[in-house]
């Protein structure tokens, strides 16, 4: 069934006085959800106490991580397991962010151990995709996005796939205030929910959203199309008001 999400990233930002302070701002905000609706917090690891304390109990509500290790446990210093997320409230990992990618040096295959990781323990991966720049200029991004995914994805059972959330973000949009139109969007969309269908016959994914400079402007064409079932959004997470307009609008669409 179809799940819309608006999900925010925080990445690294905010003291903790500040992400106190807005979580009290989109907490002022009233939403009524449906059940086949979420908004989720992606905050800063060290924040989600905070924030679990805050949102927890709220109906479709959820704090996310914005990462985990592929391994359940061990000597990795520094490090924190989807298991250890679930024990504190939190069900949602977002993998493969491009950020992750480029900087940490995040390979598809990585990305497959993490999905499995999170999979494993019963949480839900957001998993990122979406081509640079370069790749976009020559016309090639659906051949990349769908390299993306079947090295990370294609490993996964049935059951798993249905699980996961995807996330297309095409990186050249992120930060820059530049949106593809948004039946271009739609149409990376359909052809990822093909690809997934291509591997997964008659598995349909409930959320494909949508990264990549959404604000309070964009999100209602964006929400419009059929196959855009949210998005992920940075900047725009960290102005209160923005953020509570973006979740209002997705929550208009009932
Ligand atoms: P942006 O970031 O909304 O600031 O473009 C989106 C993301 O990186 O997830």
């Amino acid at each position: 069934m179809r799940k819309q999400i608006a999900a925010a990233n925080w990445k690294m930002n905010l003291s903790h006085h500040e992400a106190d302070s807005l979580l009290d701002q989109l907490l002022a905000t009233e939403h009524h959800l449906s059940s086949n609706q979420a908004v989720i917090f992606a905050v800063p690891a060290i924040y989600i106490p905070l924030a679990v304390q805050k949102l927890n109990g709220k109906p479709n509500i959820f704090v996310a991580a914005q990462n985990c290790h592929q391994k359940a446990n061990g000597a990795y210093t520094g490090e924190i397991a989807a298991s250890m997320y679930a024990s504190v409230g939190v069900h949602h990992i977002i993998l493969g962010h491009s950020e992750r990618r480029e900087f940490f040096a995040e390979s598809d295959t990585l990305l497959a151990e993490k999905t499995e990781a999170v999979l494993t323990i019963g949480s839900t991966p957001i998993f990122c995709c979406g081509e640079p720049l370069e790749i976009r200029e020559a016309g090639t991004q659906n051949s990349f996005v769908e390299a993306q995914l079947k090295n990370a994805l294609f490993q996964l059972s049935a059951d798993q796939i249905v699980k996961v959330v995807i996330a297309y973000e095409p990186i050249w949009a992120i930060g820059s205030g530049q949106t593809p139109e948004p039946h271009k969007i739609n149409s990376i969309h359909e052809m990822i929910k093909d690809v997934v269908q291509s591997r997964f016959s008659n598995i349909g994914l409930d959320s494909v959203l949508y990264g990549g400079s959404v604000n309070s402007s964009n999100a209602a064409a964006l929400f419009e199309e059929d196959e855009i079932d949210g998005a992920l959004v940075g900047v725009a997470s960290l102005d209160g008001k923005e953020f509570a307009e973006i979740a209002n609008i997705l929550n208009d669409l009932t």
